[in-house]
């Protein structure tokens, strides 16, 4: 998920409406990053498709894609003021692409150690932010760390993510400050 939909806090159930859309190259291997962020790119700019989304001002909404090559993709719709909560994609590679309104990333420029830690004090300039208005996105590799927000006060953001291998996990951390502290490891079964 960036964003994962899988920390979302409201769903949609809207998963059928996925069996039509498929942005996927017929007999590709695993997808490179820039396979997904060409993939999230050409999604977001179909205006068809990011009007289907359903939208809540309660909580996300989600659509599950046909990503290419294998790949888990999501259309998500960002009410004002949510987000997704530091998190990351374990071994997975992603990219998403803002399609309407504007998101903010902020993430870790630092390889963090995968095991053996619940505490972790970050060293001073590891700290990135993006913005990424509509038709801007980004792909990322893996352990890659961030949350991914929605700061409008009054405009949805909608965007596409695609994620390959399909997420077999994300880890979810709180931040104080310079202090990263690993809350707990979600799997797919908890995200139903
Ligand atoms: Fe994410």
């Amino acid at each position: 998920m960036s964003v994962s939909p899988a920390v979302s806090s409201s769903a949609s159930s809207a998963s059928a409406s996925s069996a039509s859309v498929d942005f996927s190259a017929p007999g590709s291997s695993a997808p490179t990053q820039s396979e997904l962020l060409d993939f999230a790119r050409r999604a977001a700019a179909d205006a068809e498709l990011v009007a289907s989304l359903p939208l809540d001002p309660e909580g996300r909404t989600w659509v599950r894609l046909a990503g290419p090559g294998g790949s888990e993709a999501w259309l998500i719709g960002w009410p004002p003021g949510t987000g997704t909560g530091w998190h990351d994609h374990a071994d997975s590679v992603g990219a998403f692409v803002t399609a309407s309104g504007e998101l903010r990333e902020y993430s870790l420029a630092a390889r963090l150690p995968t095991d053996g830690w619940k505490t972790l004090e970050l060293t001073d300039g590891v700290d990135r932010e993006r913005r990424l208005p509509s038709g801007k996105g980004r792909s990322f590799g893996r352990h890659h760390v961030h949350e991914v927000l929605n700061e409008s006060a009054e405009e949805h953001a909608i965007s596409v993510h695609a994620y390959y291998p399909p997420l077999p996990r994300i880890r979810r951390y709180s931040r104080t400050g310079r202090v990263l502290r690993l809350d707990h490891v979600e799997r797919p079964e908890d995200w139903q």
